[in-house]
């Protein structure tokens, strides 16, 4: 099992953190990320000697040694300045995710009586908030008057898998995965990262009552 944790730096289920479930566990350094770098980077996590050897081969050109080429691979070594910006940054992720988390609570109780559906955590688990999603009817109307506002809301994401252009040839269509497509069409990320203020909460809280009385 690959278990993809690209927005779950530190995320718990059952106490046990993700990435930690599955035979490999992936994640991305990507700058927004919780745990970002300065340019692109990911990591994979595994316990199993058989799997740290295949991606350490396929992470080098397909090379375990120098100008031997075992496997048809990628570059996708980090690099080293990549590697000691997370290493100083990896300090503070568990405090940065805290803080996420009160964010993701205050956002809760502002947005309470609104007509939009808030972010809610399973049974057993804790969210590190990589982002903070409602559903609204009129969405795109509602990020519009967000953005005029200054506001970053951006919609994650306006186009589900199985009807980008590159799966055409599995042949799922418009129909098959309902959930899927009504998700893209009513969900929107609101701003959301370890420094947001309150002030800056309560302000996107009034656009958005603004936007619900009209
Ligand atoms: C859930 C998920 N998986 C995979 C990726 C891909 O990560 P990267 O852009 O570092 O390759 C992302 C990036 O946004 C993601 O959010």
């Amino acid at each position: 099992m690959i278990e993809d944790a690209c927005q779950a730096h530190g995320a718990m289920w059952q106490g046990k953190r993700a990435g930690t479930w599955g035979d490999l566990g992936v994640f991305s350094f990507y700058p927004g990320k919780n745990l970002g770098c300065y340019g692109d980077g990911g990591a994979v996590c595994t316990r199993q000697p058989r799997f740290v050897k295949k991606m350490r081969i396929l992470r080098n050109l397909g090379q375990e040694v120098k100008h031997n080429h075992e496997a048809i691979a990628y570059n996708s070594r980090l690099d080293t300045i990549q590697a000691a910006i997370l290493r100083a940054k990896l300090k503070h992720l568990d405090e940065w995710n805290d803080a996420r988390r009160q964010a993701a609570l205050r956002y809760n109780s502002l947005l309470e009586g609104l007509p939009v559906k808030i972010p809610s955590e399973a049974k057993d688990s804790q969210s590190v908030y990589h982002l903070y999603v409602i559903e609204a009817e009129n969405r795109d109307e509602l990020v519009k008057a967000l953005n005029d506002a200054g506001i970053g809301a951006q919609t994650h994401y306006p186009k589900p898998v199985h009807l980008q252009p590159c799966y055409r040839s599995l042949d799922i269509r418009e129909g098959n995965l309902p959930a899927a497509e009504r998700a893209s069409k009513h969900v929107l990320s609101l701003p959301m990262y370890a420094e947001i203020t309150q002030e800056q909460q309560a302000y996107i809280a009034e656009k958005l009552k603004e936007f619900f009385k009209k």
